[in-house]
């Protein structure tokens, strides 16, 4: 057989975070999330399969992946592979339009966009929902890329039903500023950081109750379309987040000086009037949640205050597509 595809999947943000599974091998999670996908940051993934080829092949940035990078795309191809009823061994070629393993979701776009071009590939043609059950054993944070605006990963009872769920379109004047700290590859990834938490951090069963209460009540604010509120939970649920870490042992945080300087901008700026909310993943880069419409008078603002830190505006992205 041969056979290629490609497709483009969109990074996405969660303002209710996943930190944590409670299956290391089937990527279910402890709580659920709910995320807005962004415009501004993608990942372009092909994938070709041929009976010619001798063994998967990685190339990401145009640079050939190492054999341990290739093992974790493989493994990934294999769920298709079974279900397709096929061994072919296939190429794969990505380009990240978003830092890699920076904290900004790489993982997110990375898996949703191979996962999308596989299905199509393979001739297997899982309907989204479906799909979102496969690309959640690549990277969980794909899970909900395969969807555009905000949308929720429903952590379910089994592997078939922990899948996302379209809650709204987001077209209600939302955009995402993000401020880009530093841009280097993390040391410590999603993975291992959830990990250590889940197994050490004394906050850790605090934050599961709080985050369902949060998603709750931020469900609540996107059915109104109650902007604050929708800000305030994001916020509040990001720094609950970023505080388990510090109650695990050993502690350890992804912040770095620079971040706690643009958090207390933001506040400055919201003292001045305009609608925004941070929130921040696994690195030190700050997203901030606010009207589309205000991000350019925003961005003025911080990009005054850090001159030296690019300040990208993003507007409400969209879901998988064959490209
Ligand atoms: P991030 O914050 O960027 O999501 P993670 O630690 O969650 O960081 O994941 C980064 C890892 O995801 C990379 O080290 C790599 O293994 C994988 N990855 C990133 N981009 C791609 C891609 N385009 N295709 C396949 N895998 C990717
Ligand atoms: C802080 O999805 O990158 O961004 O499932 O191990 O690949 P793995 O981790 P990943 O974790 C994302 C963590 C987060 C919060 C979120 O996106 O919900
Ligand atoms: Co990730």
């Amino acid at each position: 057989m041969k056979q290629q595809s490609k497709a483009r999947a969109h990074t996405n943000i969660a303002l209710i975070k996943y930190w944590g599974k409670r299956d290391n091998k089937l990527f279910l999670p402890m709580n659920s999330s709910l995320s807005l996908t962004l415009d501004a940051f993608y990942s372009e993934t092909s994938v070709e399969l041929s009976d010619s080829f001798e063994a998967d092949s990685f190339i990401l940035n145009d640079q050939p992946q190492n054999s341990q990078e290739t093992a974790k795309i493989s493994h990934f191809l294999d769920l298709f592979r079974q279900t397709a009823g096929i061994k072919t061994a296939a190429k794969v070629v990505s380009q990240n339009f978003v830092p890699t393993a920076a904290g900004l979701a790489s993982s997110a776009s990375a898996f949703a966009a191979l996962g999308a071009a596989m299905n199509h590939a393979t001739g297997l043609n899982l309907d989204l929902a479906e799909l979102s059950t496969y690309v959640r054993r690549g990277s969980g944070s794909a899970t909900r890329s395969v969807y555009g605006g905000f949308v929720e990963w429903q952590m379910g009872t089994t592997s078939a039903d922990s899948l996302a769920v379209e809650i709204d379109d987001a077209s209600w004047d939302i955009g995402m500023i993000t401020v880009a700290v530093n841009t280097n590859k993390k040391t410590l990834s999603s993975r291992d950081g959830m990990k250590l938490t889940v197994e050490t951090s004394a906050f850790y069963p605090a934050w599961l109750e709080s985050a369902a209460k949060d998603l709750v009540s931020i469900k609540e604010a996107i059915h109104k379309q109650d902007f604050q509120q929708l800000g305030e939970i994001t916020e509040s649920n990001g720094m609950k987040m970023h505080g388990t870490m510090l109650g695990a042992t050993p502690p350890f945080s992804y912040w770095e000086a620079l971040t706690v300087e643009v958090l207390t901008k933001i506040r400055e700026i919201r003292r001045q009037g305009w609608q925004c909310y941070f929130t921040m993943d696994a690195g030190p880069n700050v997203k901030i949640l606010c009207r589309y419409s205000d991000a350019e008078a925003i961005q003025k603002l911080l990009t005054t205050a850090f001159p030296d830190n690019p300040v990208i505006i993003s507007k409400v992205g969209s879901g998988v597509k064959l490209i």
